[in-house]
């Protein structure tokens, strides 16, 4: 059986990555905050957004090339940050920026990743979306920025909705801390998953490079109050303004659910407003992420980018028919990779464009954006209010 048709869809990636990561580490993966409702929300509500097939269109080439930012993408979705890549899969940054940069899409590279901006810009040709939390201190904020820009980041992706930490129950009583520490029982579930401790030994113990060269300014050894100290800062719009001032190039904000956030925003010039709940890690009391677009969408005329609970093609054009101009995975790319190893990222993309391809014809519009305004939905529409 070819890969492709054992590997149809994201659940069966996702099950395949889970026979082979340490359970430590899987729980960092998979884990949202709390009961996990808002991650249920997040299906539930993508869920609710329906269309009605359409008849005699003839043929209607899909044409699923997308503009974002000034570059045009031949697909309507990149990749969203992911802290620990490489924990999850060795060299999982890297790969990811190689294969996203070669198709075309765009790879967004997290502060808190287990590879630097300087290994991973590279892979990018220039093109690098990076993720910044917002660091505390004003000089090491400076240092950030000038190593993005100068490592190949095109745009700066700055992530609003982590003003404090998550308590994310099951993660923690997984047993990761930071570094990664090979105690008996971690020492257990690695003896378990051997390609992955293979792979890990061969690379050495994965930690939160970026932040490496910081850790004689923290006021604490404790590594994991360390990180917390430099990135766990609760910005305000003065923050914002910093920001805005000091980086050149494309500038988003990402965890936008308000939509007088997103008036605010546009009003501050940002470019984009990346939708999202971060996948009910955070918060577990809010709405499904799709159900924040339409009102987001009519607060702001910038290109808006959503994220949280994507798992196909259809899921893209819910997304894009409910406002979105460009959609992130974030999960998805990890259980591919995890699954899959080299293979995993053109895997997915190869499998989200089938799905994107056979969805849309079912409609009878060439390009995803021709879907606004012919989305109905199973429960009452969230109002764009
Ligand atoms: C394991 C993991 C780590 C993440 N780390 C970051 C991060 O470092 N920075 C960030 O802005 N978002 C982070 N996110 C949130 C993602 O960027 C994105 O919002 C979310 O994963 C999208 O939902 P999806 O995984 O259902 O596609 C992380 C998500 C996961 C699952």
């Amino acid at each position: 059986m070819d890969l492709h048709s054992r590997f149809m869809t994201v659940a069966d990636l996702r099950r395949a990555a889970r026979r082979r990561v340490p359970r430590f580490a899987w729980d960092y993966l998979d884990t949202a905050t709390g009961t996990e409702s808002t991650a249920r929300r997040n299906r539930a509500a993508l869920d609710n957004v329906l269309f009605t097939p359409s008849i005699l269109d003839g043929e209607v080439a899909p044409d699923l090339r997308t503009m974002l930012l000034d570059r045009q993408h031949p697909l309507p979705f990149g990749v969203a940050p992911v802290g620990q890549s490489g924990l999850l899969w060795p060299g999982a940054e890297r790969l990811l920026a190689r294969e996203a940069t070669r198709a075309g899409l765009p790879y967004t590279l997290s502060t808190v990743a287990n590879a630097t901006p300087e290994e991973v810009g590279p892979e990018t040709g220039g093109d690098g979306w990076f993720q910044l939390y917002p660091p505390r201190d004003e000089e090491i904020r400076h240092d950030f920025l000038a190593r993005a820009r100068d490592s190949g980041f095109r745009v700066l992706v700055l992530t609003l909705d982590v003003p404090v930490a998550s308590r994310r129950e099951k993660q923690v009583k997984g047993g990761l801390v930071q570094p990664p520490r090979l105690t008996p029982r971690i020492a257990a579930q690695c003896a378990l998953r051997p390609a992955w401790s293979l792979a890990t030994l061969r690379s050495g113990m994965p930690r939160m490079k970026t932040l490496d060269r910081y850790s004689q300014d923290a006021t604490t050894r404790d590594p994991t109050a360390h990180v917390g100290y430099l990135l766990r800062t609760a910005p305000d719009w003065d923050y914002l303004r910093w920001i805005r001032k000091f980086w050149q190039g494309p500038l988003v904000v990402k965890g936008v659910l308000r939509s007088e956030d997103a008036a605010g925003l546009e009003a501050e010039g940002v470019d984009a407003i990346w939708v999202s709940n971060h996948a009910g890690r955070q918060f577990d009391g809010a709405r499904g992420a799709i159900d924040y677009l339409p009102g987001v969408r009519a607060a702001t005329t910038l290109p808006l980018i959503f994220d949280s609970g994507i798992e196909s093609g259809l899921d893209i054009l819910r997304a894009i028919a409910s406002g979105a101009d460009f959609v992130m995975l974030g999960r998805a790319w990890h259980y591919a990779v995890c699954a899959l190893g080299d293979q995993g990222p053109a895997h997915l993309m190869e499998m989200l464009r089938r799905d994107l391809t056979a969805t849309i014809g079912q409609l009878g519009v060439a390009h995803p954006v021709d879907l606004r305004g012919k989305a109905e939905f199973a429960n009452p529409a969230p109002t764009s209010e």
